[in-house]
């Protein structure tokens, strides 16, 4: 093997000898350099065939090699390999290795140190060539490398980034020179950069050889440095040293190569800078005007609009193309990514919060976007589009809490822009007296007594007609829609009296009078003392409740829509009683609908029941009552039935009396919620 490489370079340099000059001009690169790092394997008494020397290091590649070559030159001649008696048949340009040792002298290297010092890397590369050339382990002063002989990846303090980096950077900065030097940017760059391992450049099998027509020695190959003299593998690919980099290359912080290129350049010159070699270089205020989308600058791609989008004017929606511009978004290493983005300052310049109107006004949507108006504009600066009392706006006002929209003030500033402003309005019409007011609520209250009292006074009747009450339906049907009645007629009294105010003339009846009958009913209770006379105001109090399920129902729904019921009024202005308020009709609807399915449920099961019941008094021996079909007994049967009913009328005077606590909930919400405000004493009382 060893022979067989020795006859190859000796005929290689035989047949190439002349061919040599363009052997360097159609230099190959080879990607690692495997079977090259060869030390002189041919020596001729201390003088080796150029070929066999170590190839150039990269940094003196890249300087003046002048000096270089004539030490090497210096060395060079031609010797005589092949004699025949005494007459030489070959002659070879070899290369003296104690010259050479003696050559590469301390004062040859201090030239090439300024440039090849830069980089760690390369400083190592020139460390290893002079050890392996002369044998030397220091290059200029004794001890000046030792720093070189164990490397590892943290002698690169700055690290290192790859090559393609400085397309990250704007062409006024790669143009550019550094303001220390002068040097210009790439030059400095290449300076710095390194491959992931060792990499030959041209001929890799002659890196040297002797020109007799330039009577010098000239390299056909130098070998990059690799990253591998660190004691460590990185990934294939060209690389730069950025403490060599930021060491060598400076930017002038008053003069900034980008400055007159405009924001967008500048801010990707500095973006740049800040990333490779951090911010000392750069001014002390450069974040101030940089053009970036952490916050000044949203990327098209992330802008939103607010729900109620479709109201907004055409001028407001085409704010976003007449304020789009281009701006960095800073990438994962810190670069500058160009976007398309829309400048939040000129947008906010131009759009407040009545800048839309429509839905954008009305509960969530201007919940929405207020929040929207907020976020994008609240900390741009002397930015003051929002209402002073944007706060309120931004949750339901008290009189969004309110299911309802009518009867909230008189019809003649009933308007719905002025309604969700606070406080807007103060009704100052004439209102109806005190004593009206007074008198008509007593007039509710004196019906139902007067109809308990009637009542009463026909069950001691009954009593002294020696007459157990039992069940006649015709009479508590009729007593029963006789109190309701009543109570509707109240209510129809006091619907009259509001509409007598001036400009309430528009409330609307059914509205307001099936409100009122959600009101809980105090006077009932008495009766169940006089349980017998209950059941006619049971009655009545089932056909009032159902005639409240209008408001508790819409009350209990609006809140599901609105969110009431998962948080929706946290924080918000009266949100507590209207808390109590909308838990009432939860409460309320929550009993109905489970009465409604327990009716469902058990009604199948304990109508087989009854008939089973009403069945065994027939076939049954028990009591001579019973004997005769078709003939009731009176004693035993009203017994039965009045049982039966009194236990179904506990039942639902314990269903109502939970019923009412829901109702006093729900009253006492809504009494709460709209105490301050003109709606409750409106709704009751106008003024
Ligand atoms: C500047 O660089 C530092 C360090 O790399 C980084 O933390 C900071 O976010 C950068 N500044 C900007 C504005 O990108
Ligand atoms: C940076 O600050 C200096 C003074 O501190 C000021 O003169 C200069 O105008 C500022 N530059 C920018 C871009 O704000
Ligand atoms: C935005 O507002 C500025 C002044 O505040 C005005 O000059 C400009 O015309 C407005 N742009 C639009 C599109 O309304
Ligand atoms: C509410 O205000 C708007 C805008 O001023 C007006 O056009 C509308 O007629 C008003 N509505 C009522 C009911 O007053
Ligand atoms: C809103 O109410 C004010 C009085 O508080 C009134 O002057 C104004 O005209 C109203 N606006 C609308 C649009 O009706």
């Amino acid at each position: 093997m060893k022979i067989s490489s020795v006859c190859l370079v000796l005929l290689t340099a035989e047949v190439y000898g002349v061919a040599a000059r363009e052997a360097h001009y159609t230099a190959t690169v080879t990607p690692n350099g495997e079977g090259y790092t060869l030390a002189p394997q041919n020596s001729y008494g201390g003088w080796v065939n150029p070929e066999d020397l170590t190839p150039m290091p990269q940094c003196i590649a890249q300087q003046d090699q002048s000096t270089w070559l004539s030490t090497m030159t210096k060395c060079t001649s031609k010797r005589c390999t092949r004699h025949f008696a005494f007459i030489c048949t070959h002659y070879q340009w070899l290369t003296q290795l104690s010259c050479l040792s003696i050559g590469f002298s301390s004062n040859v290297i201090e030239g090439y140190l300024p440039y090849c010092g830069r980089s760690v890397l390369a400083k190592a590369q020139l460390y290893l060539w002079i050890r392996k050339i002369t044998g030397r382990t220091w290059l200029v002063d004794v001890g000046d490398a030792n720093e070189l002989q164990n490397l590892s990846p943290a002698s690169l303090t700055k690290g290192y980034a790859a090559v393609d980096v400085i397309y990250k950077a704007p062409i006024c900065l790669t143009g550019s020179v550094s303001a220390l030097s002068m040097e210009p940017f790439q030059h400095v760059v290449a300076s710095c950069s390194f491959t992931s391992t060792a990499q030959h450049t041209g001929n890799a099998a002659r890196p040297w050889e002797y020109s007799e027509s330039l009577r010098s020695m000239i390299a056909l190959d130098f070998e990059t440095v690799g990253y591998n003299l660190a004691g460590r593998s990185i990934r294939y690919g060209d690389y730069f040293d950025k403490e060599c980099f930021c060491g060598a290359f400076a930017i002038d912080p008053e003069k900034e190569p980008c400055l007159v290129l405009g924001q967008l350049g500048l801010t990707k010159e500095r973006l740049w800078i800040n990333a490779t070699c951090g911010a000392m270089s750069l001014p002390d205020n450069w974040t101030d005007t940089l053009k970036t989308t952490e916050f000044a600058y949203i990327p098209t791609e992330d802008w939103h609009w607010p729900m109620c989008v479709a109201d907004m004017p055409k001028q407001v929606i085409e704010l976003t193309d007449h304020c789009a511009t281009d701006a960095c978004e800073v990438d994962s290493s810190g670069y500058c990514k160009v976007k398309r983005a829309v400048d939040k300052a000129c947008f906010c310049r131009n759009i407040s919060y009545d800048s839309c109107g429509g839905s954008c006004q009305i509960f969530e949507t201007r919940i929405d976007y207020i929040k929207w108006l907020h976020d994008l504009c609240g900390n741009v600066q002397d930015w003051h589009g929002l209402p002073d009392n944007w706060r309120q706006l931004a949750a339901p006002t008290p009189l969004e809490l309110i299911p309802w929209r009518w009867t909230l003030k008189p019809s003649s500033d009933s308007n719905i822009t002025n309604d969700t402003r606070l406080g807007s309005a103060r009704a100052t019409e004439k209102c109806a007296s005190n004593e009206w007011k007074l008198g008509s609520f007593a007039l509710v209250n004196i019906a139902t007594f007067l109809a308990a009292f009637l009542s009463q006074r026909t069950f001691i009747h009954q009593i002294a007609r020696g007459f157990l009450w039992h069940p006649r339906p015709r009479c508590w049907f009729f007593k029963g829609t006789l109190i309701a009645a009543l109570q509707l007629v109240a209510n129809r009294f006091n619907v009259f009296l509001v509409q007598t105010t001036p400009g309430y003339e528009d409330v609307p009846v059914i509205e307001l009078m099936l409100l009122w009958c959600s009101m809980p009913r105090l006077a009932w209770l008495p009766i169940l003392l006089n349980f017998p006379a209950a059941a006619s105001f049971l009655f009545a109090e089932m056909i009032l409740q159902c005639l409240s399920s209008y408001c508790m129902v819409m009350t209990a729904s609006y809140g599901l829509e609105h969110g009431f019921y998962r948080g929706g009024m946290e924080r918000v202005e009266r949100g507590g009683p209207a808390k109590i308020m909308y838990a009432g009709a939860l409460i309320w609807a929550i009993i109905i609908i489970s009465l409604v399915l327990f009716k469902l449920v058990w009604a199948t099961p304990r109508m087989d029941k009854s008939r089973g019941s009403e069945e065994t008094p027939l076939t049954s021996s028990e009591g001579e009552d019973y004997a005769v079909y078709g003939t009731f007994s009176v004693k035993g049967h009203n017994n039965w039935v009045s049982q039966k009913l009194s236990v179904e009328l506990y039942a639902t005077v314990k269903i109502i009396l939970l019923l009412w606590i829901a109702q006093w909930l729900f009253w006492a919400g809504f009494i709460g919620l709209s105490s301050e405000e003109y709606v409750f004493m409106h709704i009751l009382s106008p003024c």
